[in-house]
């Protein structure tokens, strides 16, 4: 028995990571069955390689439920997700089985919140329509009245979600002059006294003059954007999203929309996603939407990557992983 042959542990990976960390997962001494395609994989396919693995790389677009988990089998130690976010995963089921769950906070903390400055900033100065005049001929002469927005200096900006995104947020519209900020999140957070005030979700909503989205999508926050919201803002405020679609009911959105209840939207997120191009909200002419691109910056990206990798390594020898989720 002694010179038996161990057989290298499986590790399923549901996409191809960026160019210098997927050139890293393949050195790796596990058993490596990836999805070779730019695209989601099949669940079907998925559902089948992952039978006997004992390690899973997957994204958010992956759907880690009770049915996929008990597929995997007894010998699955470790799931991580190459995002900061992890309402895919079924925790319930994980921590029942004993499965380790890493993610990917911080790397992605200011390429998200860059992004979201530029949803923020694009709403307020109606660069959808700018971009489009001047593209197809309706810009003519300088008007004095025309595509006028909104600026920050003097305002307030209310934040829902004061994590590490949401921080960096309020830090990068700080210096384009906001003077106050209100946050609203499951509790308050004594370090960020004198900066900002923790607020109820009624008077950040009414005071106001952004609203800014950087929350987790848990049972408190589903939804909670919904026409009632709207109708509490300011009919000058802008609503920008860069945490999860979900967070907003995207009918009632369209509707504050087209009911100028505020002056416009900057969406990175959407239900479903893709948002089919025909939907309502592609066109409002107040309303920019990206297609879920917060975290996409080559540097932000190779780390997550390193850190799956990472995170699968430490969690097939039963180590602590890089990062781990503590749930
Ligand atoms: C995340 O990390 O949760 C983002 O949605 C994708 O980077």
């Amino acid at each position: 028995h002694s010179n038996a042959r161990v057989l290298a542990p499986k590790v399923v990976a549901t996409r191809v990571l960026p160019q210098h960390a997927q050139a890293r997962l393949k050195e790796q001494d596990f058993e490596l069955v990836q999805w070779p395609e730019d695209s989601l994989m099949p669940r079907d396919k998925l559902l089948s390689d992952i039978k006997g693995a004992e390690g899973l790389l997957c994204v958010l677009g992956d759907k880690i439920d009770k049915e996929l988990l008990e597929a995997a089998g007894p010998n699955l130690k470790v799931v991580t997700t190459m995002s900061v976010g992890y309402d895919h995963i079924d925790l319930a089921t994980a921590k029942k089985n004993n499965i380790k769950v890493g993610y990917t906070p911080d790397v992605l903390t200011d390429a998200t919140a860059d992004l979201t400055v530029l949803l923020t900033l694009a709403a307020a100065r109606k660069m959808k329509q700018g971009i489009r005049a001047a593209e197809n001929g309706e810009w003519r002469e300088w008007r004095p009245n025309w595509l006028c927005g909104y600026q920050f200096a003097g305002k307030t900006l209310g934040m829902v979600g004061m994590g590490r995104i949401g921080q960096a947020v309020a830090n990068r519209l700080r210096a384009f002059g906001v003077n106050r900020v209100l946050y609203w999140g499951r509790s308050e957070k004594p370090e960020l006294k004198g900066q900002a005030e923790f607020a109820s979700m009624d008077q950040l909503l009414k005071e106001s003059d952004y609203v800014v989205a950087c929350c987790a999508l848990t049972p408190e926050t589903k939804e909670l954007f919904d026409y009632e919201a709207f109708k509490k803002m300011k009919d000058t405020a802008i609503f920008a999203n860069s945490a999860r679609g979900a967070v907003v009911k995207q009918e009632d959105l369209v509707r504050a929309l087209q009911e100028n209840l505020i002056a416009g939207a900057g969406l990175d997120v959407t239900t479903p996603e893709p948002l089919p191009t025909d939907h309502p909200l592609f066109k409002l002419d107040n309303c920019v939407i990206l297609p879920h691109i917060g975290s996409a910056t080559i540097e932000a990206r190779e780390v997550m990557g390193d850190i799956c990798i990472d995170n699968i390594t430490s969690g097939l020898k039963n180590e602590k992983l890089r990062c781990e989720l503590n749930y």
